[in-house]
């Protein structure tokens, strides 16, 4: 008798009669379920594997080829997604799917919605639009702009310079559970029915709030996040906080406190001048984006060597550690995961420990 510690699972031999019994169960649109236990890993094993786009040497150069190869319009969007080598299909990790966007001065990407959620996170240029729902949402340097679940959005360059953002969207989760729904509006851009900054009025301040019945999920009402605020908050939490070789803090929903979208987390790191954070590990997946800075993240046993304007695919449930490799300035990272899913089918996990 076997004392319960390490015990086989679902090893049911192969008895011919149980062979024979197995095949008419298939036969009959079922499968015997201890077929189905003993394939299964007691944790999960990513099939994205970790990767680096570099912003100079790739992503930029390319959206460069494709500003006179791509019409925006006629292309619906002029973007280019990082696709995981891992995964043979259109996604980053297994959950998100990140892509840079570019728009030249006088263009736009046409209106429309969807049922996946999306971020914009701004790389170069400054001063263009993102009309969602009517109201025109400006995009600075390294601000975070959001398009929730269904939002009418377009984006329009009225600049005299390009501008390339990263976007970020669910869109492998919504695939993986058949639920894409996509809509044009009836015309290329949606008439700008509110006024610029009116979300940022209601809903900016941190500290308080408009009066009104409290909600407790949804998306964020706050649609323009702003660089400084993140990292004003970062550099006063580093000052108090002196535990490990970063700081992270949250985008959140100015009304429920929770994450800024109900599927994707967004989350502004700073890494101390020759910092090297602890290892840490959670079941969810991540695309990171250096805002400021060179480094180098371990993700298990690869190193990914990193410099401003790159993305990283981080796959979940993989050992993470970062290091600045600036010993006189901080170093930034913005990031998104799919934590919002895992936390509201109670299986979010996450782990820490000290050392390499
Ligand atoms: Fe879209």
């Amino acid at each position: 008798m076997n004392d319960g510690v390490n015990r086989p699972v679902a090893q049911v031999g192969s008895d011919p009669q149980l062979v024979a019994f197995g095949d008419d169960v298939r036969r009959q649109a079922l499968m015997p379920g201890w077929d189905f236990q003993s394939v299964q890993s007691n944790e999960p094993v990513p099939v994205e594997v970790p990767y680096r786009w570099s912003w100079a040497e790739v992503l930029r150069p390319m959206m460069v080829k494709a500003y006179d190869l791509v019409d925006p319009v006629k292309a619906e969007r002029r973007n280019l997604i990082l696709m995981n080598p891992g995964l043979k299909r259109a996604a980053s990790t297994q959950t998100l799917i990140a892509a840079v966007q570019g728009v030249l001065p006088g263009e736009i990407a046409p209106a429309h919605r969807h049922t996946a959620g999306a971020l914009r996170f701004m790389i170069e240029g400054r001063g263009s639009f993102t009309n969602v729902n009517g109201e025109p949402c400006s995009m600075d340097p390294a601000s975070l702009i959001l398009t929730p679940q269904w939002s009418w959005h377009d984006h329009a360059n009225e600049t005299d310079r390009p501008v390339i953002w990263l976007d970020v969207l669910d869109v492998p989760f919504i695939l993986a559970i058949n639920q894409w729904f996509w809509e044009p509006f009836p015309h290329e851009i949606q008439p700008r029915s509110r006024p610029s900054g009116e979300n940022w009025k209601r809903f900016g301040a941190g500290i308080v709030r408009p009066v009104g019945p409290r909600v407790h999920d949804g998306p964020s009402p706050l649609l323009v996040y702003p660089w400084e605020r993140a990292e004003t908050a970062l550099r006063e939490l580093a000052e108090v906080d002196r535990g490990d070789g970063g700081v992270t803090v949250e985008y959140n929903n100015p009304v429920t406190g929770g994450p800024v979208l109900p599927t994707i987390g967004c989350f502004a790191h700073m890494l101390r001048p020759g910092g090297v954070t602890r290892l840490h590990r959670t079941n969810a997946s991540a695309i990171f984006h250096v805002v400021r800075g060179q480094g180098v993240t371990i993700v298990n046993d690869q190193k990914l060597e990193w410099e401003t304007g790159d993305v990283l695919a981080v796959p979940h449930w993989t050992w993470v550690q970062h290091e600045n490799r600036s010993a006189t300035e901080p170093a930034f990272l913005f990031s998104s995961t799919d934590r919002p899913i895992l936390e509201a089918f109670g299986i979010y996990r996450e782990e820490a420990r000290n050392g390499a």
